[in-house]
């Protein structure tokens, strides 16, 4: 299981607070990853609940597998969601998924059948970041535009789609299909500081994979990167982004 970070421990701690644990006898993660997520949301439920993840990798799925050695509370499925849920209608009281919808093109499809297996008044908690409103402080602006944009656009091989504002569009993804009653929250991260093991070091230094991927030049890069360590070493680096939750529950 990957080692995360401190602000990505914050992040989840704070989506978990929303979920309504302690009611729950079934809880799904679509897109569950290798389970570190349902892992920590069993801390805080009853011994006697059923805690599903359903990931279309068959790496995360046994990683998944290893993290829960034999805890008969957990079962990891192999499965691509957008060929259905294979799950009985309303058999779980809170389905979670984070960071999942982006690559999923036909969201409604989905949203439907996330429907379909709730039980009555059963909790939705789908929690994704904006990608495209990352906030970088930087001397160019086009350029950081330019970055943070094309970022956000990268379709990378194992997503299926692409939609780099899918945090501000989750209200509307599940709104306009008129199943829920929901709410968004949202939570913003900041950082003033650029070195590890901080969220926005790490994802800076994933821009330079569109170095690779021709989507910016190396020069590019090279200057925004630059820029960057300058303003840190000033004490000027300013980053921030946001995660948004749509909690809902089922009509
Ligand atoms: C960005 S990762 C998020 C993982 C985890 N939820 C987290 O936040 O750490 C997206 C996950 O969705 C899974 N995924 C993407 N498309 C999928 C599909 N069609 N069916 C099932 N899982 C899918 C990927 O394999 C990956 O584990």
């Amino acid at each position: 299981m990957k080692k995360l970070g401190p602000d990505d421990i914050k992040i989840r701690s704070y989506i978990y607070s929303l979920i309504d644990t302690a009611r729950a006898k079934a809880i799904l993660d679509i897109g569950c990853g290798d389970g570190y997520d349902l892992i920590q949301i069993a801390k805080h439920t009853t011994k006697h609940v059923r805690l599903v993840g359903i990931d279309v990798s068959e790496e995360k799925i046994e990683d998944a597998r290893a993290a829960i050695t034999d805890d008969t509370r957990f079962s990891f499925l192999l499965h691509d969601v957008t060929s259905g849920l294979p799950f009985k209608n309303e058999g779980f009281s809170v389905i979670f998924s984070k960071d999942l919808l982006e690559c999923i093109t036909n969201k409604g499809e989905l949203i439907k059948e996330v429907y379909r297996i709730l039980c009555p008044n059963g909790q939705v908690v789908f929690a994704h970041w904006d990608w495209d409103s990352q906030v970088i402080d930087g001397s160019d602006k086009n350029l950081v535009r330019k970055i943070v944009h094309t970022f956000g656009d990268w379709q990378q091989k194992w997503m299926s789609g692409c939609d780099p504002w899918m945090g501000r569009r989750l209200w509307r993804t599940f709104n306009s299909t008129g199943l829920f009653n929901g709410e968004m929250y949202t939570y913003v991260l900041t950082n003033t500081e650029f070195r590890p093991p901080y969220y926005g070091y790490e994802r800076i230094k994933d821009f330079e994979a569109l170095v690779n991927k021709n989507m910016i030049t190396k020069e590019e890069y090279d200057t925004f990167y630059q820029d960057i360590l300058n303003l840190s070493k000033n004490r000027e680096y300013f980053y921030a982004i946001t995660m948004y939750i749509y909690i809902g529950r089922k009509i």
